[in-house]
């Protein structure tokens, strides 16, 4: 099975913590949506496996009309194969939803929408430079809890100033709602953004690294005794509502990267990625030649990834995957490295499963990387 995934690179602001490639310069959208289309045609002979996830991912796709959306899907239908039953995610901001846009989206094939709420908290969100308040997300819930099934909504925890309680109370405000889904990261300060900024000239004081792990923990445990799955790191699912999307990103399956900045996989060892620049995306598919740079992984690079992605999910890695894919040397390196761990019990094998112990498990990225074949 494959993904399909379109980055949509416009948004209506900058968010002061976004590194993500987008422009706030809307008037070469109808040119861009055009050369996306015309890109998705010209690689549809890259993935012969059918389509079991569609993603629109940014940048903020909810800024699309909902009849483009419906004429990409149909132009999908046409070019590719879809499995009988397909997720079709759309991220949304929550100051783009009204009833008749839901409707609209519905109509056009969408069956999966992902919220981005960030906070319920007023403060947090003019320090984010969000576009929208807490009433939009409130109501924006409101309307999403009743005309989708399935649906997500992202938070973003370890905000500066915040305190444990202002999270808690920002989970149970999420909770209100019983989402079948809920994804969260905590704030990264990326290279030049605005965040980055204000932190160097020290306008912004981050939280203790203790307070940011405190968070997560809160958040593990009270979505867990509420039936979520914590199916990933920073994904929170009920049974049934795990996202194919992502479920097939981290199985290390192929897919296909639309739109400019859009990363590709072919499901072996290469990976491609398309320039970061709307103007000259556009103007180079057009011409009819792709933008886009390689790289081929190594046996080791794969490895490295397996682990980092796997230990980060709640089935681990599986030391068999690892003889069959690449090789017993690795198994046996593998055996080595975590037996230097398993003392101190941050990992643990659960059958051929190496894992993670919910006592170590903020600290996943580390450990991973302690793994790692160099
Ligand atoms: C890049 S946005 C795209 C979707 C949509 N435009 C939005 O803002 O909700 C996807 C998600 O990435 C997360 N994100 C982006 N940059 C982040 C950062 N520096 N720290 C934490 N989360 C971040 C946010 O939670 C956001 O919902
Ligand atoms: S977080 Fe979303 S809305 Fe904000 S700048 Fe990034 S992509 Fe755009």
């Amino acid at each position: 099975m494959s993904n399909l995934y379109f980055h949509y690179p416009f948004c209506k602001q900058a968010c002061h913590y976004c590194n993500f490639h987008f422009s706030t310069s809307l008037k070469n959208k109808v040119n861009l949506w055009d050369a996306m289309k015309k890109e998705l045609i010209l690689r549809s002979k890259e993935i012969s496996l059918p389509i079991e996830s569609i993603y629109f991912g940014g940048g903020s796709p909810s800024l699309l009309r909902p009849k483009e959306i419906e004429d990409l899907i149909q132009l999908i239908k046409l070019h590719f194969k879809l499995k009988q039953r397909f997720e079709v995610t759309l991220e949304i901001n929550p100051d783009d939803v009204t009833s008749a846009y839901l409707s609209g989206l519905k109509k056009a094939g969408i069956n999966r929408l992902s919220l981005g709420v960030q906070s319920f908290i007023d403060k947090d969100l003019l320090l984010m430079n969000r576009a929208h308040n807490s009433s939009q997300s409130l109501n924006a819930l409101e309307l999403i809890s009743k005309t989708f099934t399935n649906y997500s909504l992202d938070l973003i925890y370890g905000m500066p100033n915040s305190s444990l309680k202002q999270w808690e109370q920002n989970l149970e405000t999420a909770l209100g709602f019983n989402p079948p889904h809920i994804s969260s990261y905590a704030l990264t300060v990326e290279e030049k953004t605005a965040l980055h900024h204000k932190v160097k000239k020290g306008d912004i004081i981050l939280l203790p690294e203790e307070e940011v792990e405190n968070q997560y923990q809160l958040m593990v445990k009270k979505l867990e005794s509420l039936g979520y799955i914590n199916y990933e790191f920073s994904n929170f699912g009920k049974p049934e509502f795990f996202s194919v999307n992502n479920q097939n990103y981290w199985n290390g399956k192929s897919y296909l990267g639309i739109g400019p900045a859009a990363h590709s996989f072919d499901g072996t060892n290469i990976r491609k990625w398309n320039i970061s620049n709307n103007k000259l995306y556009t103007n180079s598919i057009k011409e009819g030649k792709l933008p886009f740079e390689e790289e081929e992984l190594t046996l080791k690079d794969r490895y490295n990834e397996y682990l980092m992605t796997g230990l980060r999910t709640i089935h681990g890695i599986s030391l068999l995957h690892v003889q069959e894919t690449f090789g017993d040397r690795y198994g046996m390196y593998l055996e080595e490295q975590a037996a230097r761990h398993l003392s101190e019990k941050f990992f643990f094998w659960d059958g051929d499963h190496l894992k993670v112990s919910s006592k170590a498990k903020f600290l996943t990225d580390g450990l991973a990387s302690d793994l790692f074949m160099v």
